[in-house]
C-alpha cells in the first residue's frame, strides 16, 4: 500500500484534440507502445487510488472501449455539454464516492508524467495539510499556459491566471500550471459549485478553484518539478513525436543502467512495457514492441522487429520479424526470418534464413534451417527439416495440422501435405511429397524414377554454349553417365545426403 494512496484520481480526457487533425481521438494515439491515455492511467494507477475515473466526451465510444480493454478497473464518467476543465472535474467527481480525503486530477494527454511525481505531489499535499496543491514548472516559454500567481513571500499560491485572461505583467511569470493537482475532496466539491464562466474562453475553469479556496482561508500550495517534460502535453503530432523521442531516450537509459547493452541507443525502439534481462545485447535498428520479453544474455538484431514475443536466455535473433512468438533458451533465429503468431521454438532450436513459421511448436534442438514454410505444425525434439520444405497446411478451404515426431530427418524440398503425421525417427527423401502418414523409423520416398535422355542438349539446343560444353565433356570421356545407372535409389538409400544442416 502506498503511504499516501489517494481516494481517487480523475483523469481528464474529454477534449477534442483538434490540432492532431486525426480521426483517432488524441488520447488514443500511441507512443512507445501505449496510448497517451494508458500512459496517464498507468501513472495514476501507480499511486493506488481507491477509485480511478476517466472523464470522456469526444469520441466517447472509442475511448470507453479502449479503457474497457486496457484498464477495466477505470470508471468512465461522461462530461456534459458545458465546456471547461472545472466542469470536467465536476462530472468526474460524480463517480467518486469519498466525501473526504485527497483526490488527484491529471490529464489524459500528458504521457511522461510518472507515479513517482504524483506520489511526491500527494505526499507534500497531505504532509503539509494543504487544501490544494498544484504541480508547477518553470519554463522558458510560458505562452499559452496558466500562470502561477504567488503571494509576496512566494510561499503560497494566490491563484492561477489563464494566458488569455492575464495582464502583461502576469504574462511575464515563468512558473506555469501543469494542470495536475491534489485537492481536499470536500474543498474541491464545494468550490466547483461556485465557479462561473466569466473569462476569455467562456469556460468553467478548474483553475478558479485555487482562488476560491484561498479566499476561504485554505492553504493553497505548489510543488515545482524541475523536470518540465514530465508535465508536457501533446497537442499536435510534432509535440507527440518530440515526447515519444524523449520517452524512448528515458526507456533506453533505464535498460542500460540495468545492465543491457544498446549498441546504438539512437536506433533502439523499445516500448514501455518491454522487459530485458541482464547482459542482453541489442544491436542497431531494433524494435521491441508490446509485451516483448528478452532473456538475459540474448542477442537481438541488427534489424529486427519483435512484438509480443518472448526470447529465452542466450538466444540469438538476427534480422527477424516476429509477432506473438516464443523463442527458447539458446535458440537461434534468422537472418531474414518471419515468425508469425503461435510459433514456439524450443531450447537450442533453430529457425534459419528465409523461413516463415506460424502456429508451429518446434521442439528442443529441432532445426528448420533454410528456406522453409512451417504452418500449423508440431515438430519433435532433435528433428531436422531439410532446406525448402513446405508444410502445405491449407487445402483452399480448411487449414490442417502436420505432426513430425522426434529425431526425424525430412529431406530437402519435401512437401508435407496436411493433415499428415511422420513418426519418430522416420525420414523422407529429397523432393518427397508426403501425402500419407509415415510410420516411426520408415523412409518415405515419392519421387518418380529419374530418366536420362542422352544427347538431348546437342539435339535440342544445337549451337548453344551448353551444347558445346556437353560435347567437350563427352569427347574428353569419363563423364558420360550410363543410361539407367543414375536410377540409383539415392533418395532411398542415403537420405542424409539430401539433408541440409
Ligand atoms: C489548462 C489549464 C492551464 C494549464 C494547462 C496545462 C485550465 C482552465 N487551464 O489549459 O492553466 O497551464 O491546462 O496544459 O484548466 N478537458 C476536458 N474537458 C474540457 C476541457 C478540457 O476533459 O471541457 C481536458 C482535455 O482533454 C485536456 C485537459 O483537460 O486533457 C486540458 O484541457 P485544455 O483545453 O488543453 O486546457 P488548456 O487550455 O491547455
Ligand atoms: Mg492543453
Amino acid at each position: 500500500m502506498t503511504p499516501h494512496a489517494p481516494q481517487a484520481v480523475v483523469v481528464l480526457a474529454a477534449g477534442a484534440g483538434t490540432r492532431m487533425r486525426s480521426a483517432l481521438p488524441k488520447v488514443l494515439h500511441p507512443i512507445c507502445g501505449r496510448s497517451l491515455l494508458m500512459h496517464a492511467v498507468t501513472a495514476a494507477a501507480g499511486i493506488d487510488p481507491a477509485q480511478l475515473v476517466v472523464v470522456v466526451r469526444h469520441e466517447r465510444a472509442l475511448v470507453a472501449k479502449h479503457l474497457a480493454e486496457h484498464a477495466p478497473f477505470a470508471l468512465v464518467a461522461d462530461q456534459d455539454d458545458i465546456p471547461g476543465t472545472g466542469r470536467a472535474v465536476r462530472c468526474g467527481l460524480e463517480s467518486v464516492t469519498a466525501q473526504e480525503g485527497t483526490v488527484v486530477v491529471t490529464y489524459g494527454d500528458v504521457p511522461l508524467l510518472d507515479a513517482e511525481t504524483l506520489a511526491r505531489l500527494v505526499a507534500d499535499h497531505e504532509e503539509r495539510g494543504s487544501a490544494v496543491t498544484v504541480l508547477t514548472a518553470r519554463v522558458g516559454d510560458p505562452t499559452g499556459y496558466g500562470r502561477i500567481v504567488r503571494d509576496a513571500s512566494g510561499a503560497e499560491v494566490l491563484g492561477i491566471v489563464e494566458h488569455k485572461d492575464a495582464s502583461d505583467e502576469q504574462r511575464r511569470i515563468d512558473e506555469v500550471n501543469s494542470g495536475i493537482y491534489a485537492f481536499d475532496i470536500a474543498v474541491l466539491r464545494d468550490a466547483l459549485t461556485r465557479i462561473g464562466t466569466d473569462n476569455a474562453q467562456g469556460e468553467m475553469y478548474l483553475t478558479d478553484v485555487l482562488a476560491i479556496a484561498r479566499e476561504d482561508g485554505r492553504a493553497v500550495r505548489a510543488v515545482v518539478t524541475d523536470d518540465a517534460v514530465l508535465v508536457e502535453g501533446a497537442n499536435d503530432r510534432v509535440q507527440l513525436a518530440a515526447l515519444a523521442a524523449e520517452m524512448r531516450r528515458r526507456i533506453n537509459e533505464r535498460h542500460m543502467r540495468a545492465g543491457v547493452t544498446l549498441v546504438d541507443p539512437a536506433t533502439a525502439y523499445i516500448d514501455a512495457d518491454v522487459t530485458i534481462g541482464q547482459d542482453a545485447v541489442i544491436e542497431p535498428n531494433v524494435q521491441l514492441q508490446g509485451a516483448t520479453e528478452i532473456g538475459a544474455r540474448a542477442g537481438i538484431g541488427p534489424d529486427s522487429s519483435l512484438r509480443d514475443t518472448v526470447v529465452g536466455e542466450g538466444a540469438s535473433v538476427i534480422r527477424t520479424q516476429a509477432l506473438l512468438a516464443e523463442i527458447g533458451d539458446g535458440a537461434t533465429v534468422g537472418p531474414f526470418t518471419y515468425l508469425r503468431p503461435g510459433t514456439v521454438l524450443g531450447a537450442r532450436g533453430k529457425i534459419g534464413g528465409f523461413c516463415e513459421t506460424k502456429n508451429a511448436q518446434i521442439g528442443d534442438d529441432a532445426k528448420v534451417p533454410h528456406l522453409s514454410y512451417v504452418g500449423d505444425a508440431e515438430i519433435g525434439e532433435g528433428t531436422n527439416i531439410g532446406a525448402a520444405t513446405i508444410f502445405a497446411n491449407y487445402d483452399g478451404v480448411t487449414k490442417h495440422r502436420t505432426t513430425v515426431g522426434r529425431h526425424v530427418r525430412v529431406g530437402s524440398d519435401s512437401v508435407l501435405v496436411a493433415p499428415v503425421t511422420i513418426g519418430d525417427g522416420a525420414a523422407t527423401g529429397a523432393g518427397t511429397v508426403v501425402r500419407k502418414d509415415v510410420p516411426p523409423g520408415a523412409l518415405a520416398v515419392a519421387a518418380a524414377s529419374q530418366r536420362n535422355v542422352e544427347g538431348w542438349t546437342e539435339r535440342r539446343r544445337e549451337g548453344t554454349e551448353a551444347a558445346r560444353a556437353a560435347r567437350e565433356a563427352l569427347d574428353a570421356g569419363g563423364t558420360d553417365a550410363g543410361g539407367t545407372d543414375v536410377e540409383r535409389t539415392d533418395a532411398t538409400d542415403r537420405p542424409e545426403e539430401q539433408e541440409n544442416r
